[in-house]
């Protein structure tokens, strides 16, 4: 497989474009956003496969945000494995590209991962719970400009809301409360 993203091509913390709003994403795609869609999924399923990903050594990834590429564009990569680990299978949970993302409704209910969240972009660790939606409606445009809606729950709705930030310029830890870390309230879910 040949890879176009390594880490020295991931953009870190620091670099304006990670906080930058960024553009929506024309239709029909062009040809350099169609080869940048694939190379952005080719990331995660290299990082997440242990063998190739020795050769390449890159941070096990469930999303990468084209901004994370450099690239201040409304889409990101979305790869997430089955949701039953025990299951034999290769069929992932979610896998795919979304174009000009928004969240159209969000209960109120919270829910956080129990360990924090962690970030391509984020070399160093910062502790803390990252409470989101424990549920949410996203609408997105797939690869073919054709309108997509999807309800997630729990962990899916994690990934997809932190991939989301980062088409409007937001990191994980800007969720923090930074005078309780891990401070949680009764709403809040641990997933
Ligand atoms: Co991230």
């Amino acid at each position: 497989m040949k890879i176009r993203f390594t880490m020295d091509k991931i953009t870190r913390d620091g670099n304006p474009v990670l906080r930058a709003q960024a553009q929506e994403v024309p239709f029909p795609l062009s040809e350099e956003h169609q080869q940048l869609a694939k190379d952005m999924m080719t990331y995660l399923e290299v990082s997440q496969d242990e063998e190739q990903n020795e050769k390449y050594d890159l941070r096990p990834g469930v999303g990468l945000a084209a901004p994370q590429v450099g690239e201040s564009l409304q889409m990101t990569a979305i790869l997430i494995p089955s949701a039953d680990p025990a299951e034999d299978s290769d069929t992932p949970y979610f896998k795919g590209v979304i174009f000009n993302p928004v969240i159209v409704s969000e209960t109120v209910g919270r829910a956080a991962l129990e360990t924090g969240e962690g970030c391509l972009s984020v070399d160093e660790d910062v502790p803390g719970f990252v409470p989101r939606s424990k549920k949410i409606t996203v609408r997105y445009q797939d690869e073919n400009g054709k309108t997509q809606s999807k309800t997630l729950r729990n962990y899916p709705a994690i990934v997809f809301q932190h991939e989301i930030d980062h088409l409007h310029g937001k990191l994980y830890y800007d969720h923090i409360n930074q005078q309780d870390p891990w401070g949680i309230d009764d709403s809040t879910k641990y997933v």
